[in-house]
């Protein structure tokens, strides 16, 4: 290793220790630890896109010392509800989320994957009833197999692992 990529990894460990990658929020939600490269993904969970006006901060493929690599996403001024954030572990299970008041973490928890999501996931399934012309929500049934989520739609019982191919 030459000096200069040892100066540049031990600059990135520093700035990430003091959180300097992302400034702090006064109010509102951070969704750490998600999977490296996820976070626009886990935008569009919640679906916060275009027209949006929330003030959106994204850190990707950082260093953690649990994880390796991370995401991070800080939402200003906005609670998200827990029903919205545990989609979230659809495609980061390791995602913490921590809700932030006056500069305090106020409460933190794992999310944890719902039993049922509508309209989330598209059927790849060319013949499933939900991409017919009938106004028919998608549903996906949703369980872990060791730690692998997997997603089977509830029309023709098509079984997803790779869930962020679908979403
Ligand atoms: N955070 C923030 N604004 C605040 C407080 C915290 O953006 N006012 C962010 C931190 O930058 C961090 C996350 O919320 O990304 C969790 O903060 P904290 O619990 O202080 O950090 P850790 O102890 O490292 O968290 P964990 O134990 O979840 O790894
Ligand atoms: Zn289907």
């Amino acid at each position: 290793m030459t000096t200069g990529e040892r100066k540049d990894d031990r600059a990135g460990k520093i700035t990430n220790k003091e959180h300097l990658v992302v400034s702090k929020i006064r109010n509102g939600t951070v969704i750490d630890h998600i999977s490296p490269g996820m976070s626009p993904l886990v935008l569009k969970i919640l679906g916060i896109g275009p027209g949006s006006k929330e003030a959106v901060s994204m850190a990707m493929n950082v260093h953690s010392s649990k994880m390796g690599k991370k995401d991070i996403l800080k939402v200003e001024g906005k609670f998200i509800s827990d029903e919205e954030l545990n989609r979230i572990a659809l495609i980061a299970p390791e995602a913490t989320i921590n809700l932030v008041e006056n500069f305090e973490i106020t409460r933190k928890f794992r999310v944890t994957p719902p039993e049922v999501v509508e309209n989330v996931i598209g059927c790849p399934n060319q013949h499933c009833i939900s991409n017919s012309n009938e106004p028919i929500n998608s549903r996906f049934r949703i369980s872990a197999e060791g730690r692998r989520v997997v997603a089977k739609c509830d029309y023709c019982g098509k079984k997803l692992t790779n869930l962020q191919d679908y979403i």
